[in-house]
């Protein structure tokens, strides 16, 4: 088949979450100006540039506030901070209950039974049960040109101004030990 997507694809479902996989899922948390903390698991995510090492996450725009943003992106343009917590097929149960969508003051990451870590530059929490953590800075969004207002992307870059890694999926070689670290990632529809 073939399709032009401003003309709608003629399934059941749209595929494009589908024709994009596997996709790292980006499970970002981050704190708001009162210092709430915030969890949520982003798949429109991945590294974009090695050095500096940098990552973008893109979140879509809706009627949970009135702002129509969601927590993440709000709290970050205003702390201008964020940590990437990799996500595994252990904590996997955990990340999708932390995309329930909350009200912005319920901490979704005590909600998961997540235990939060300090971080060592930023200020937003690491989760311990995750075994990578990038504390980044902010670098700048950029919103998507969009048709609808329910079609609005922000996507969000940030620099990884820190990398924790457990010491345990480092190998004798000094390569990382990917079969022990179980990534695990989105494929299409809920999969
Ligand atoms: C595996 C998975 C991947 C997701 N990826 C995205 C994404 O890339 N962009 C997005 O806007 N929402 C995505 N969501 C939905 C958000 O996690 C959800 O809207 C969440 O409530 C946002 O939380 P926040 O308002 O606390 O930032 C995803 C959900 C799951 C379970």
């Amino acid at each position: 088949m073939f399709y032009e997507p401003k003309d709608g694809h003629g399934l059941p479902k749209n595929p494009f979450n589908s024709l994009v996989v596997p996709r790292p899922i980006g499970w970002i948390s981050s704190l708001d100006g009162d210092g709430n903390v915030n969890l949520a698991p982003y798949s429109f995510f991945n590294g974009v540039a090695y050095n500096p090492p940098t990552v973008m996450f893109s979140s879509g725009h809706g009627q949970v506030e009135d702002d129509g943003m969601k927590d993440s992106l709000r709290n970050i343009l205003e702390t201008g901070e964020f940590v990437q917590n990799f996500s595994t097929w252990d904590t996997r149960a955990a990340m999708n209950d932390t995309s329930a969508t909350t009200a912005k003051s319920v901490d979704e990451l005590a909600e998961a039974g997540l235990t939060p870590i300090a971080s060592t530059l930023v200020k937003p929490p690491r989760i311990m049960e995750s075994p990578i953590h990038f504390e980044c800075k902010l670098v700048g969004t950029y919103d998507l040109p969009n048709t609808t207002d329910n079609n609005k992307y922000t996507v969000v870059f940030g620099e990884a101004i820190g990398v924790h890694i457990a010491d345990d999926l480092i190998m004798e070689n000094g390569q990382i030990d990917i079969a022990k670290l179980h990534p695990i990632a989105r494929m299409g529809y809920q999969d």
